[in-house]
């Protein structure tokens, strides 16, 4: 069993019966996805999710979990999800894909979040590894970075997978992947991302995370 099936096990422990559960988007939240499969079958555990991409969605579908969809709730008891960077302080950098929208609404939403991951995803600050996904507004893209570089961000557009075009998001969203002064902390660009027009949603998450699963050569630890 490698780290990220080891920590997705151990967060489906946190999984009662009666719960609404959202599912995370990720290699990490699949394996979590799998194993509430086999509590269901297994050990008869009871519960509903809402997804939060429509990749996630259709593994749930296809393992038959039950689920709703997202404008049928107005609150969770739990959401299980990866990241891309962890720091200390439990704040998030997530996004590499094209699902941010979703993923932070029902961030917000969950009672308790819990962040899945390995060791490798373990930074002292935000936008160590990767640069910031920010989505914007497609005719909005070049005021929206204009903005952005205004205190300091440094990005472009991102490509789509055949270099032709630009990635567009499940939203039907352009991402600009920013880098920021390393000192800027990541409370303060956070304010500054979600005060730029133009900003559809962004991949820091603050303040929104309960308990963080690592695991690390086999041993799963919670912070
Ligand atoms: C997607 C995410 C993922 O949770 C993040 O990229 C981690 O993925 P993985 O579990 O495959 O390492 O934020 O938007």
């Amino acid at each position: 069993m490698n780290d990220k099936q080891l920590v997705a096990l151990q967060a489906a422990k946190y999984v009662k019966n009666g719960m609404l559960v959202g599912l995370g988007t990720g290699s990490t939240a699949n394996y979590f996805i799998e194993e509430l499969a086999r509590l269901t079958r297994d050990e008869g555990l009871k519960f509903t999710t809402v997804a939060s991409s429509t990749i996630s969605a259709q593994k749930a579908q296809s393992l038959q979990l039950p689920i709703v969809a997202l404008e049928h709730i107005n609150s969770i008891d739990l959401y299980v999800d990866g990241a891309d960077e962890i720091t200390p302080g439990k704040t998030l950098l997530k996004g590499r894909g094209s699902d941010l929208v979703k993923e932070k609404l029902l961030a917000k939403a969950a009672a308790q979040l819990i962040v899945v991951a390995d060791a490798s995803k373990l930074v002292s600050h935000i936008g160590q590894n990767f640069p910031i996904p920010i989505e914007v507004i497609p005719f909005a893209w070049q005021l929206a970075k204009k903005s952005l570089e205004a205190f300091g961000g440094v990005g472009e557009l991102r490509p789509n997978a055949a270099k032709d075009g630009f990635w567009i998001t499940s939203h039907g969203s352009y991402v600009l992947d920013m880098q920021f002064d390393k000192n800027l902390d990541a409370s303060t660009l956070n304010a500054l991302i979600n005060n730029t027009p133009g900003v559809i949603e962004h991949g820091i998450f603050c303040g929104l995370t309960g308990v963080v699963l690592i695991a690390d050569n086999g041993t799963v630890s919670e912070y």
